[in-house]
């Protein structure tokens, strides 16, 4: 996994050489240390930094390369549709749970060098549930928090504009089955947008963390938006008022970022 920004916990890797040479003095440690944080390529920022795959560029990695990806923006930036101790909880608990476990479930399963979460997803009916159920639930989120942005562009535009059009009748009608689909889904689960085989756009829902490219689902896609109806997502704020919380998802998706998903799905 390739990462370009340098987000990290760490100073900026010039200051934190030449603090090296300050503390230290000209003595040969300092120098070599700093020779190796200017000239390394695999910067501290790869380890600590996942933060730029806020697309779905993961789906390529391998299962023992994947990581917790940064949230693209603060908890409370979505406020005040979506509250900031909710966005805390579920990013910092439960999507790292997801994640943790994860990894924990395929660590010493040989398929993790050479498997990408995609094939892992599409091949999903061969793996215990624990992979199922964490493997759908770490990429459900990461795909959820990147479809949303602080400041959206509110209405599909283009192509997509269009594609919904032609499958739905208007963007209103398409929001009415999205919403029928979310507000329905018993228990727990997701309602999704997805293209299909034929590139036609589709709504449907899955249970617990399944998603459309999983090979156990009815109909398989590739999921452009998704909701995530589970109670954790919306209990803090919206307590049972499930339909509430789904029509407030409107304010908060990015119909751009949609947008780049729907291009990079043909
Ligand atoms: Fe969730």
């Amino acid at each position: 996994m390739k990462t370009n920004h340098a987000y990290s916990i760490w100073p900026n890797r010039s200051t934190l050489a030449f603090s090296m040479i300050k503390t230290f003095g000209t003595s040969l440690f300092p120098v070599l240390f700093m020779i190796l944080i200017l000239f390394s390529n695999k910067s501290f920022s790869q380890v600590t930094n996942p933060k730029n795959k806020t697309n779905m560029n993961i789906l390529n990695d391998k299962i023992q390369d994947l990581k917790f990806h940064e949230l693209p923006y603060s908890y409370d930036a979505l406020e005040p549709h979506f509250d900031k101790l909710t966005m805390e909880i579920h990013y910092s608990k439960h999507h790292k749970a997801y994640y943790d476990n994860l990894m924990s479930a395929m660590k010493d399963n040989p398929d993790s060098k050479s498997l990408s979460l995609i094939d892992l997803m599409k091949n999903i009916s061969k793996y215990p549930t624990g992979v199922r159920n964490n493997g759908g639930g770490y990429f459900n989120h990461h795909l959820f928090w990147n479809i949303f942005s602080a400041k959206p562009q509110s209405l599909p535009q283009g192509d997509l504009k269009l594609a919904i059009e032609k499958e739905f009748g208007s963007f209103e009608d398409f929001k009415k089955e999205f919403e029928t689909a979310a507000k329905t889904r018993f228990g727990s689960g997701w309602a999704w947008l997805s293209v299909d085989n034929n590139g036609k756009l589709f709504v449907s829902s899955t249970p617990n963390q399944d998603n459309p490219y999983m090979d156990i689902v009815e109909k398989q896609g590739i999921p452009i938006v998704g909701i995530d109806v589970w109670e954790h997502a919306y209990y803090l704020k919206f307590q049972n008022r499930r339909p509430e919380y789904v029509a407030t998802f409107w304010n908060v998706i990015d119909w751009k970022k949609v947008e780049e998903l729907y291009k990079k799905s043909k």
